[in-house]
């Protein structure tokens, strides 16, 4: 049975996953590499500097790594721009709901983003208080698509990985989820998130008990 969901942020409970593209792009663009959004799906979940490295490939630009840290810095600065006036009203509808059932359910609420801005970005959203668990995405060495993340919140939750689902808008947050074990439920589009257990459009429209049934069968 399911005692546990582990949510991703960026793209899953808000729309941050449109401001880091945004912030992304820009870059590309100073760089003169062509970057669009299906390059972003790539990007999805992927840390910093695998995203700004990502970039870099895709121009066959090769630079020094203080010249990495300087760009990578800059997007940040960027990102950290384009939140800056995010509120409890940039919160997905039908997150509140749904925390309160996990609640009732006694199911443990966890977070796997890869993001050094989660914690600043819970808070906006007013939502820290209700994690059991939250990630330290600086703690981790592996990024996704690895199951570190996901397993480092299992694990500090106490709750095996077969009795957990993970719920990821990105192509390599869903890798992670699968390789760890755990139950996989997409958000976004099903002709994309082809390898999730379950997809939904957005999260308000996650069906928990869909998702809680899912606990009745091993992972696959
Ligand atoms: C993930 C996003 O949640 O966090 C990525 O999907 C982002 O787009 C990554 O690059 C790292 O975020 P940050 O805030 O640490 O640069
Ligand atoms: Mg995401």
């Amino acid at each position: 049975s399911i005692k546990a969901v582990i949510f991703d942020l960026d793209g899953v409970l808000t729309d941050t996953a449109e401001y880091h593209f945004q912030a992304w792009s820009a870059l590309a663009h100073k760089l003169g590499v062509p970057f669009d959004r299906q390059d972003n799906e790539q990007l999805k979940g992927v840390d910093r500097m695998g995203s700004l490295q990502f970039i870099l490939d895709k121009g066959g630009l090769q630079l020094p790594s203080d010249e990495k840290d300087m760009l990578a810095k800059a997007k940040n600065t960027h990102y950290q721009q384009l939140i800056e006036n995010i509120s409890d009203a940039d919160l997905f509808e039908g997150v509140h709901p749904l925390f309160n059932r996990l609640k009732q359910a006694g199911i443990a609420i966890g977070l796997a983003s890869a993001s050094k801005n989660a914690a600043m970005v819970l808070n906006k959203l007013g939502i820290s208080a209700a994690f059991d668990y939250v990630a330290d995405a600086a703690a981790i060495r592996q990024g996704k698509p690895h199951p570190e993340i996901f397993l480092t919140v299992a694990k500090a939750l106490g709750i095996p990985a077969q009795h957990c689902v993970g719920v990821e808008d990105s192509l390599a947050g869903l890798q992670s989820i699968l390789d760890a074990g755990m139950y996989a439920v997409g958000i976004g589009e099903k002709q994309l998130l082809t390898d999730a257990n379950l997809v939904y459009a957005q999260i308000g429209q996650l069906d928990l008990d869909e998702v809680l049934m899912l606990g009745r069968k091993a992972p696959t």
